[in-house]
């Protein structure tokens, strides 16, 4: 099955072609083409994203970048009518003039080409940006346990299946990326924050950073010491707005802080991944999943990638050496059981969401075009509408 994803939620204009195969027991997820055309320069000037800029950038990227994905995957474009089986959108959470896009688009061409629409949730575009281009997947056990975390989420996801899922923990107040990047702002590093606290951050040598086991516990060989805010809380939410503002206090207090950005960033880093990693595997633990999985944009940021691998590699070999038994009988099967999607399907691009809407398409999943629409709010917990009447839509690929 071929499915062309369309993702304008905020500053990237993304179209790609993926080719889903059902091989027996699996569904196999291939990319034929990956296009994202990002506003990262337009919007680095204002230090963050202007929802009309990025609206208007959307609207001229649109066509040349859906042209693109056809050309690359080899799709002629008097063929595509034929050769697409269905197109998936991102309709929310996001930014709405910038969704509307993406819609207007996607409905367009489902109504010129005849071709059924799916409506895809970002988030759960992310999650699906871990069953890309993976062979075998047989690995992914449910239930699953995802840790979300981008510019605007920071979520651990419980999913019982394919597009079943229980939000157990929210931020309450900034995402992690958000934390990131109001930290580079404050430190005057630039923007995207998270690359550029990554960046600064691994100029400070890593190995003089331990794990916490407590809050008091933080990075000893460090002058600064931020806080861990909620890691040791009963709950799965997360709170990062404070952290940003000990940040800043810190600063004001240190006439000195200019020259030690990469000291500033390491610690900053590290206080989001503990808590991220903390929480995760409490989660892990207390619900019992057989895999864990990370996505979005922060999930690109290489310590935490690292750290929530030997953590959770630890967590077994621990229980092994010491002939302990461990908590759950799961926990033994964590080994290898962490998936991480490849580096350039953790940012926004329009693969995941192709991605999410072969799933769907799956289990006939569409909507027609004359009743897809933004919800710049939408929960991940929403269920698409029910299946219209046939007429509504081209059933194809039974
Ligand atoms: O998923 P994404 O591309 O867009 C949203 O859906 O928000 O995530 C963007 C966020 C930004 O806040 C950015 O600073 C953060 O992901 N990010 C990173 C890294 N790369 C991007 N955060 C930490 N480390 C990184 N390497
Ligand atoms: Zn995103």
């Amino acid at each position: 099955m071929i499915i062309l994803g369309i993702e304008t939620s905020c500053d990237e204009t993304a179209a790609a072609i993926i080719e889903g195969k059902d091989v027996g027991t699996q569904n196999l997820v291939f990319v034929r083409s990956n296009v994202v055309s990002s506003q990262i320069e337009i919007h680095k000037k204002y230090g963050g994203v202007v929802p009309e800029v990025a609206a208007r950038e959307h609207v001229l990227n649109i066509l040349p970048v859906v042209n693109e994905a056809l050309e690359k995957a080899g799709i002629k474009r008097e063929k595509a009518a034929e050769k697409i089986d269905a197109i998936a959108v991102t309709v929310g959470p996001g930014l709405i003039t910038s969704l509307i896009v993406g819609i207007e688009t996607a409905k367009t061409l489902s109504y010129v080409w005849n071709i059924p629409l799916i409506a895809i949730n970002h988030i759960e575009g992310h999650i699906y940006a871990n069953f890309i281009d993976r062979f075998p997947i047989s690995d992914f056990r449910f239930p699953i346990l995802v840790l979300t975390v981008s510019g605007g989420h920071t979520m651990l996801v419980l999913m019982a299946g394919h597009g079943k899922y229980k939000v157990i923990g929210d931020t309450r107040d900034d995402a992690a990326g958000e934390a990131f990047d109001k930290a580079a702002k404050l430190l005057n590093i630039g923007y995207p924050g998270g690359p550029a606290i990554a960046a600064e951050a691994a100029k400070f040598p890593i190995s003089d950073f331990r794990f916490p086991i407590k809050s008091s516990i933080v990075n000893r060989q460090s002058s600064i010491s931020l806080p861990r805010p909620m890691i040791n809380s009963s709950d799965y939410d997360f709170s990062f707005s404070g952290l940003k503002t000990a940040l800043l206090y810190k600063l004001k207090k240190d006439k000195m802080w200019k020259k030690k950005v990469p000291e500033y960033c390491a610690e900053f880093q590290q206080a989001v991944i503990d808590v991220l990693i903390a929480k995760t595997i409490k989660a892990a633990r207390d619900f019992k999943v057989k895999t864990v999985m990370l996505s979005g944009g922060v999930a690109a940021n290489q310590e935490l990638r690292k750290q929530m691998k030997k953590k959770i590699e630890s967590q077994i070999t621990n229980y092994h050496r010491l002939g302990g038994i461990p908590p759950t009988i799961n926990i033994i099967r964590w080994r290898d059981k962490l998936q991480i999607p490849d580096l350039k399907y953790t940012t926004d691009n329009a693969a995941m969401i192709a991605a999410a809407g072969y799933f769907r398409a799956l289990k006939k999943d569409f909507i027609p075009w004359q009743k897809i629409k933004v919800d710049p709010n939408l929960e991940l917990t929403v269920i698409c509408p029910p299946l219209p009447p046939r007429r509504d839509w081209r059933g194809r690929g039974n």
